[in-house]
């Protein structure tokens, strides 16, 4: 069984050298992308007169025989074929015999890789933008469930005032936005074609980048032969946007976590996505955040990884490159699983707004509230800050909260104090207090779903 490039060599490649260095096992996962490179070629080879158009169409017609065959699962890969190129090429061959020879002209595995990734990635970052906004759509849902539903906001995971929870939701839903911008903007460097760069150094064939670019759809060729074999940033950013997207779903899973347990009880996680135990018969686990929060691990392993992989290699192919399939591949994967999980396990979620509501009605959240009170009154901002303090502590002491202390308990603290304050107290007044762009008043709120929704439908 001969190799490809077996003409140089005297000897066979040791068998262990052999599985070491192939790629197929894991590369077989661009065939579609690597026929769709080489049915352009081709069609370019045609085109520019390179090899007679006879030759052309049963290269075609080979390819598509060989395209049918890996759909249909029937298409064995050899290991000794190395990768997915060669795999592709040795079918073509026993398909239509030494013609097959031809499609390789012009071209060379180096620049066929490269294209293999730009047309996958192209793709998959298209459907990423998709399952985003569906995650977002999930979360402007609820958010519009909950425009009546007051939560306590947390810093330090310490109560701190009182927002709406569509609020919060809708938090996530510009953090999902800037991911998609993100991926839009990686978009741009993604959708270049490496093809003609040969080797390294371009080609003698009169080929036209230009058409194969048409051909595949791409927006522009790389400048450099050199630059377009070796660029791997594509990838990166991939990683690093898929990293950032993992990072705001870990955030969030953290937060449904917390909340789905018996010291919040603020949301109901839909049995489909939880999971039992098998000793603690009352148990039902959020398995499914907890999962993506732990296989946001290896999304950055998978960044990380690239980018060692790259830091110190010289121009231009080398082999280590062939490692930026698998990190590639398993970072897809796991995103595809989170996102679609989460947009379901978000519609089904059950919001408790009971038991928020009572968590805001027991505790001070409402506090600054109260300060920015005696603010108006006239009261330096500092001084009004400690005269609270003190009332909070006077409460913790007597074991209650603000709205349950009457006013001449108030007036002990600060002679500014008057019946208004139990209005300005009110937790819905509290939230609709903060009225400016971006707070969580109601109609705040409320204005800022409809901009989400409108960019969804725009989209
Ligand atoms: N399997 C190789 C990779 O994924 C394809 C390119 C091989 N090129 C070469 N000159 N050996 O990187």
């Amino acid at each position: 069984m001969s190799k490809l490039w077996g003409g140089r060599f005297t000897k066979k490649t040791d068998q262990l050298v052999e599985e070491y260095t192939a790629s197929i096992t894991f590369d077989k996962e661009l065939a579609e992308e690597d026929i769709q490179g080489s049915l352009a070629h081709v069609t370019m080879l045609g085109q520019c007169g390179i090899i007679p158009s006879e030759d052309v169409e049963k290269i075609k017609e080979g390819l598509l025989k060989v395209r049918l065959r890996i759909v249909n699962g029937e298409q064995e890969f050899l290991i000794a074929d190395e990768d997915i190129h060669m795999n592709i090429e040795k079918a073509l061959i026993d398909e239509i015999g030494p013609v097959g020879g031809k499609l390789h002209t012009g071209r060379s595995r180096n620049d066929q890789v490269a294209t293999d990734m730009h047309l996958y990635l192209r793709k998959r970052v298209v459907e990423f933008v998709d399952q985003l906004h569906k995650l977002q759509a999930a979360l402007i849902g609820q958010a519009k469930q909950n425009l009546d539903t007051i939560v306590p906001g947390y810093t330090h995971l310490q109560r701190a005032q009182p927002i709406l929870f569509a609020h919060h939701l809708m938090a996530y839903v510009s953090m999902f936005g800037r991911d998609i911008e993100r991926l839009q903007d990686s978009y741009k460097r993604i959708d270049m074609l490496p093809l003609g760069a040969g080797a390294l150094a371009g080609t003698t064939f009169a080929i036209d980048r230009q058409f194969t670019a048409q051909q595949l759809n791409f927006g522009r060729v790389y400048e450099n032969s050199l630059d377009a074999v070796s660029d791997r940033d594509f990838i990166v950013e991939f990683l690093s946007g898929a990293s950032l997207i993992m990072m705001h779903l870990s955030r969030l899973s953290e937060e449904l976590i917390l909340w789905s347990s018996t010291e919040f009880q603020f949301v109901e996680l839909d049995d489909a996505f939880c999971t039992g135990s098998s000793i603690m018969p009352q148990k039902k686990n959020p398995d499914v955040p907890e999962l993506v929060r732990g296989k946001t691990g290896r999304v950055y392993g998978n960044l990380v990884g690239l980018l060692t992989v790259l830091k110190s290699l010289p121009l231009a192919y080398n082999k280590d490159m062939q490692e930026d399939k698998e990190g590639m591949f398993d970072t897809v994967k796991t995103l595809q699983g989170a996102l679609q999980l989460f947009a379901s396990m978000i519609e089904t979620m059950k919001v408790r707004k009971d038991k928020m509501r009572r968590a805001v009605d027991q505790d001070f959240s409402n506090a600054t509230d109260i300060a920015d009170f005696l603010v108006n009154k006239g009261l330096p901002f500092r001084q009004a800050h400690e005269v609270i303090g003190k009332t909070v502590l006077y409460c913790i002491q007597q074991n209650k909260f603000l709205l349950d202390l009457t006013l001449e308990e108030f007036k002990q603290f600060s002679q500014l104090f008057d019946d208004r304050i139990y209005d300005v107290l009110q937790p819905e007044a509290v939230v609709n207090a903060r009225n400016v762009y971006g707070g969580t008043a109601t109609p705040q709120v409320t204005a800022a779903i409809a901009r989400a929704e409108a960019e969804l439908v725009h989209t």
